[in-house]
């Protein structure tokens, strides 16, 4: 029995099949899943799915890509959403400083403010983090220790800075590119995580793992990213797995 840690269902890619695609994950052994949202369409997007179907949670937040129409509405609402019974954490949020991608200031700000939120609310956070691995960690650490910590999704950074996560008590989770036949630093920084502190998932509908890679994903595939870490940890699956399910479920409280 697995979890999928993040897998955005309310996707237009995954929606419309979204009851094949639970089928597939519970005929799989993926027991749960975690739906983060990415603006607040999508986070309320996450919290219908989680209200409909027993085995998803959902997550509310603003993803650094998706800085648009941000009014002061917008923090009250969120607030509001983090009160959901079926939320369990704030996320994702986060900087990406790939070419394209609103400018620093507003990333930071609205990272800032979430990651506050979540310290009021009391609730974990999702951490997106692609070629922002510096100010990622100097906001983390600016914030100091979270009540309930968070994740750090799909991690992409050296062991190096995953220490310092693990130290301010993030879990650090990977995804596809983990199991990617051409990751080289990736697997060793994986295998050098405390199996404690290490959570497995998709991401879908991005990031499928090999061998799907390009190909749409979704939460039964986080089974090959699972796969891969106990290959990497020289563990077999059934051990690692009820403790990726474990960790899961203690970060989100469920
Ligand atoms: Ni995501």
């Amino acid at each position: 029995m697995l979890i999928d840690s993040h897998a955005h269902l309310q996707d237009p890619l995954l929606l419309p099949e979204i009851e094949e695609i639970l089928k597939r994950a519970q005929e799989a052994g993926v027991q749960t899943i975690v739906c983060p949202g990415y603006d607040l369409e999508s986070s309320r997007a996450a919290i219908d799915i989680a209200e409909k179907y027993p085995q998803v949670f959902a997550a509310v937040g603003i993803h650094p890509g998706n800085l648009t129409d941000l009014d002061r509405n917008v923090w009250d609402e969120l607030a509001d959403l983090a009160q959901h019974p079926r939320v369990v954490a704030i996320g994702e949020m986060g900087l990406d400083y790939v070419n394209g991608f609103p400018d620093k200031d507003k990333q930071q700000d609205v990272f800032r403010r979430q990651l506050e939120l979540a310290g009021k609310m009391d609730l974990p956070v999702i951490i997106h983090n692609r070629e922002s691995h510096a100010d990622v960690l100097n906001m983390a650490q600016a914030i100091g220790q979270l009540p309930k910590g968070g994740v750090m999704h799909c991690f992409s950074g050296s062991a190096e800075l995953a220490e310092e996560f693990l130290n301010l008590g993030y879990y650090i989770s990977f995804a596809g590119p983990v199991t990617f036949k051409n990751a080289r630093r990736l697997p060793q920084v994986a295998a050098s995580i405390p199996t404690k502190r290490l959570l497995c998932e998709t991401d879908s509908p991005y990031l499928s793992p090999e061998p799907y890679r390009g190909k749409r994903n979704e939460p039964a595939r986080v089974i090959h990213v699972a796969a891969k870490l106990a290959k990497l940890l020289d563990q077999e699956l059934e051990d690692l797995a009820p403790i990726l399910t474990a960790n899961t479920k203690t970060l989100f409280c469920i």
